[in-house]
């Protein structure tokens, strides 16, 4: 099985997984508004159990987590959302929506700075419930009445990403100069002996806000 990042040319499958285990259903640029907005976020589980025999063959997609960030976030914290998660029935119970979502939740705190993420689920959806809140972690946090089309009331559901930090900050103890280098080769090979390697940050870490257009023409 491989996990990777939503590409524009899956959606149509993707599309067809979401349909088949979900009532809520979105149109081909709901998908390409997230995956255009934040590629980095939606990720998709290909079944490459039997290969492609030509490159026109689609890939067998059988579990998709499509997220955003919130563009607007009404507390002013940065955080992501997870709009749909599903996975096909013949592939479940095998801790692929547990990858999905945690890939999601790591790119949503290394790449933009999200503090949370948060989701809907259905009242009555016993297993997504478990898996948001018994393996992931969230906590419910409010019910929205009549959420969905058919009257059903969500759970309002949310999770720190905290933990991510904390994840990094222990890798980057082990992350010593020297460790898993041999033995020194020269006069450079001594130097930094033992120094902690540093991690930088690569890019700006911009919150959705500071991303978007703005009409310069009124301030001028
Ligand atoms: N009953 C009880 N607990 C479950 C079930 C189930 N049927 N399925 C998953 N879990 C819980 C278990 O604790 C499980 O751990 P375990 O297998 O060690 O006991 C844990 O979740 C992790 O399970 P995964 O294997 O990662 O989950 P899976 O890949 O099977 O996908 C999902 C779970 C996404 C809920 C799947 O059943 C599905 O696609 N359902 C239909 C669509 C759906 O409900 N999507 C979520 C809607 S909410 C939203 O989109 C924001």
């Amino acid at each position: 099985m491989d996990i990777r990042l939503l590409h524009p040319s899956d959606i149509p499958h993707v599309q067809t997984t979401n349909i088949t285990n979900l009532p809520e259903n979105y149109f081909c640029k709901y998908y390409m508004y997230h995956q255009l907005s934040w590629p980095q976020l939606s990720y998709v589980a290909v079944d490459v159990s039997r290969p492609k025999k030509t490159p026109y063959d689609a890939p067998k997609i059988v579990g998709y987590v499509l997220a955003k960030m919130e563009e607007d976030p009404q507390d002013g914290i940065p955080h992501g959302h997870i709009t749909s998660l599903s996975v096909m029935r013949t592939h479940r119970r095998l801790g692929l929506a547990e990858k999905l979502m945690r890939q999601s939740q790591k790119a949503m705190y290394e790449t933009y700075g999200g503090k949370y993420v948060s989701l809907h689920v259905r009242e009555s959806n016993v297993a997504a419930l478990r898996l948001y809140k018994n393996t992931l972690g969230f906590k419910v946090i409010g019910t929205e009445a009549k959420y969905y089309a058919d009257g059903e009331d969500a759970y309002s559901m949310r999770m720190d990403l905290d933990y991510l930090k904390d994840e990094a900050d222990m890798s980057d103890d082990e992350e010593t100069v020297g460790k898993d280098e041999g033995d020194a080769v020269g006069s450079a090979g001594k130097e930094g002996d033992g120094e902690k390697l540093r991690k930088v940050k690569v890019g700006r870490q911009l919150g959705v806000g500071e991303l978007v257009e703005k009409n310069e023409s009124s301030a001028a």
